[in-house]
């Protein structure tokens, strides 16, 4: 097929992102840029794409969308495609573009190196490429970090202790969803449905955001939460003093939950070679400069973290399991509307 630019591609329910510096948003009659990018990943990607084009000449343009749009709009248009690269958040909703056959298969010895291996698909169709913690955060006027059980944070949240102390997301977030199919594939549905159950008795305080999240702890209105790390850390950023701390859960046990952000190549890709290298440069020379704006860690293990995230210091993540993640995730719903959780 021919290449043509996303702008006469783009439907009504696509916005366009705002135009990149040496890629920007395409008028009739303009040359495309070499790749096209779908992405689902509502981070701040100018300076790491800007920087790819300057050091390898390839130009980059985005369709953002939803997930699940995206992913319905690459399945529709099949072969005819502009999409080179696809980009989300949620190693389930990467498993899911695995399984609905849309991604190409690499062979890249480079990305390989680059992703542990329970951060990208285990046939080498999406790559994991900037990772989130999901972790207790607390007030430390409250609460003495010795109250929270080392072996099982997540699950010690449902002790009567914590009563009236708790504050989560809703249950429609894909964070809460994902933490849950996690505890699912950790302890069966039976105890997971007790720990949220637990939660429930707790009088959790649901919350619609994780920096409001943040704020009623800050504020003394909720003792403990669950977070995402890198909210903190951009809290923290604007407000040094926030009366917030981080704490790993699980430690002791089967460590803290995680999440990655990633992309693959799109099967139908018209510049496959390209797409690939993108995402390699992105797994390696260009992680920092990826991860970094929105204070998430590299996956790489040899790329050091920013310094305001390093200073929450090293931790053992829960082997990520996308594919759980992906199967799971309707379970997940089901069982958090069975426990009563909004
Ligand atoms: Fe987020």
């Amino acid at each position: 097929m021919s290449r043509r630019p996303l702008l006469a591609a783009a439907g009504a329910a696509f916005a366009l992102a705002a135009a990149l510096s040496g890629c920007g948003v395409l008028g009739i009659g303009e040359e495309p840029a070499d790749l096209q990018i779908y992405t689902a990943r509502h981070y701040d990607l100018e300076e790491a794409f800007g920087k790819f084009t300057d050091e390898t000449g390839i130009t980059v343009e985005f369709l953002s969308g939803d997930d699940a749009e995206l992913l319905e709009r690459l399945k529709a248009e099949g072969d005819d495609t502009p999409a080179d690269v696809f980009m989300t958040v949620d190693a389930g909703n990467l498993w899911n573009a695995a399984r609905q056959d849309q991604l190409a298969t690499l062979d890249s010895p480079k990305l390989e190196r680059s992703v542990p291996e329970d951060l990208r698909d285990p046939q080498s169709r999406w790559f994991g490429l900037a990772m989130r913690a999901r972790t207790i955060t607390y007030n430390p006027d409250n609460v003495d970090p010795s109250e929270f059980d080392t072996e099982e944070t997540y699950a010690g949240l449902a002790d009567p202790k914590w009563k009236g102390r708790l504050c989560m997301r809703d249950a429609t977030a894909s964070y809460t969803q994902s933490l849950v199919a996690s505890l699912i594939d950790l302890h069966g549905r039976e105890k997971a449905l007790e720990i949220v159950e637990g939660w429930v008795a707790n009088d959790v305080e649901i919350m619609s955001n994780d920096i409001l999240l943040l704020e009623a702890i800050d504020a003394g209105a909720c003792d403990v939460g669950i977070n995402n790390h890198y909210y903190l850390a951009r809290e923290l950023a604007e407000t040094p003093d926030l009366n917030v701390d981080l704490f790993w859960a699980s430690q002791d046990g089967a460590g803290a939950h995680v999440n990655v952000s990633g992309a693959g190549v799109v099967k139908s890709s018209d510049n496959p070679e390209q797409a690939q290298q993108l995402l390699e440069w992105l797994a390696d020379e260009g992680q920092n400069a990826f991860v970094d704006a929105n204070h998430e860690y590299p996956v790489n293990p040899d790329v050091e973290p920013e310094p305001l995230i390093a200073e929450f210091g090293d931790f053992e993540r829960m082997p990520l399991n996308a594919e759980a993640y992906g199967d799971l995730n309707a379970e997940a719903v089901d069982l958090l509307a069975e426990a009563g959780y909004e």
